[in-house]
């Protein structure tokens, strides 16, 4: 089967910069607790006229400009969010418009933090079968706008960005190895957000007792995250004839420093082969994968040749891992 390679990377994060002490302001929390317990320094907050398709046209304009594609050469656009714009049209219908992608058919993918790891997946799909040979993936965010800045169990997590991916056939070895995706609805109420949908549709009441926002237990959340990220990575490497020794690099989800910590320690991964950037952008769910895969790339952190494994991990939970020759 032809492998789906990676030939253009781009990424996109507001202008805004929320740090540590400005979240002292806001609510009972200090720059100290938050270093040592998420490894976070600073994200990024879109505006108010700033949504999720806005920061996902940049980070795709900038893909497709290092692939060397116009808009018109791409034949289906795969965006992982759970920030909508609105519920419809999805954010891949809008986006599809404003890059003036003509041929392009549209999802979005709502898994979580791992829409990225679904829609890199997904995506990979359409190239391994032969059915298009441009396709376009996407992880955008603005989860500023379901976090409750009252909640410091969250706001001091969540945080906006969007990066992409431009997919195209293999002529070599190089290209998406295998992946892995999974599911297991029993954690839902680990994270989730109760408002807005068929169950609790918007009303005075749910905006009052604040159901829009994102809802976590964050540290039963940590303690699944860390074995799941664990087992799949080790699986997707064992089933492939791979050990920790050969991963060039590990892109793990940058939702907190300690799990992947955690996790790189468990897989037998030294940091120096980890790739981390929790500290600068925080948590951006979908994006998070695909910013830290861009700036690997521009950072020269990845040469020819190397092996990259992703792993993700979100509510729902949905998890997966993507084994890549860059
Ligand atoms: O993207 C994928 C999904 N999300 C995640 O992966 C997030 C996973 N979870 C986490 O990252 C961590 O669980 C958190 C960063 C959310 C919390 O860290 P923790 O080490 O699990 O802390 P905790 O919830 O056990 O709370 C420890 C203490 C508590 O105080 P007491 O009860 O010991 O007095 C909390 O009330 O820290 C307190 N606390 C805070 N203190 C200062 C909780 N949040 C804060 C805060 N600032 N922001």
């Amino acid at each position: 089967m032809t492998r789906a390679r990676i030939t253009g990377v781009g990424a996109y994060a507001p202008k805004r910069i929320l740090t540590n002490a400005d979240l002292e302001k806001m609510v009972e929390t200090n720059d100290a607790w938050i270093v040592q317990r998420t490894g976070i320094r600073e994200r990024r907050i879109a505006d108010e006229n700033e949504a999720t398709s806005d920061l996902a046209v940049r980070a795709a304009q900038q893909a497709l400009e290092r692939a060397n594609l116009l808009p018109e050469d791409v034949e289906f656009i795969a965006v992982g969010t759970t920030s909508p714009d609105m519920i419809f049209p999805t954010t891949g219908n809008i986006v599809q418009h404003r890059l003036g992608c003509r041929r392009a058919g549209s999802v979005d993918m709502l898994a979580a933090c791992a829409g990225s790891i679904y829609s890199l997946s997904i995506g990979a799909q359409f190239i391994q079968t032969g059915k298009y040979k441009r396709v376009l993936c996407i992880g955008a965010e603005t989860l500023s706008k379901i976090t409750d800045f009252t909640d410091r169990g969250t706001c001091v997590l969540l945080a906006d960005a969007a990066g992409a991916a431009v997919l195209e056939p293999s002529e070599d070895e190089r290209g998406i190895i295998d992946f892995d995706l999974y599911s297991d609805g029993q954690y839902w109420e680990l994270l989730y957000m109760p408002g807005g949908g068929s169950r609790h549709p918007a009303t005075r009441e749910t905006v009052d007792a604040r159901m829009h926002f994102a809802k976590m237990k964050g540290n039963e959340v940590f303690k699944v995250a860390v074995r799941l990220f664990v087992d799949c990575a080790e699986r997707i490497l064992a089933r492939n004839g791979f050990t920790a020794d050969d991963v060039n690099l590990f892109i793990p989800h940058q939702a907190n420093l300690r799990i992947i910590e955690a996790a790189a320690k468990r897989v037998n991964l030294p940091m120096d082969r980890v790739f981390v950037n929790v500290d600068r952008y925080g948590n951006t769910g979908a994006a998070s994968v695909y910013v830290a895969l861009e700036e690997a790339v521009t950072g020269g952190r990845l040469k020819r040749g190397d092996l990259v494994l992703i792993v993700a991990f979100g509510g729902g939970f949905a998890w997966g891992a993507a084994l890549m020759r860059w």
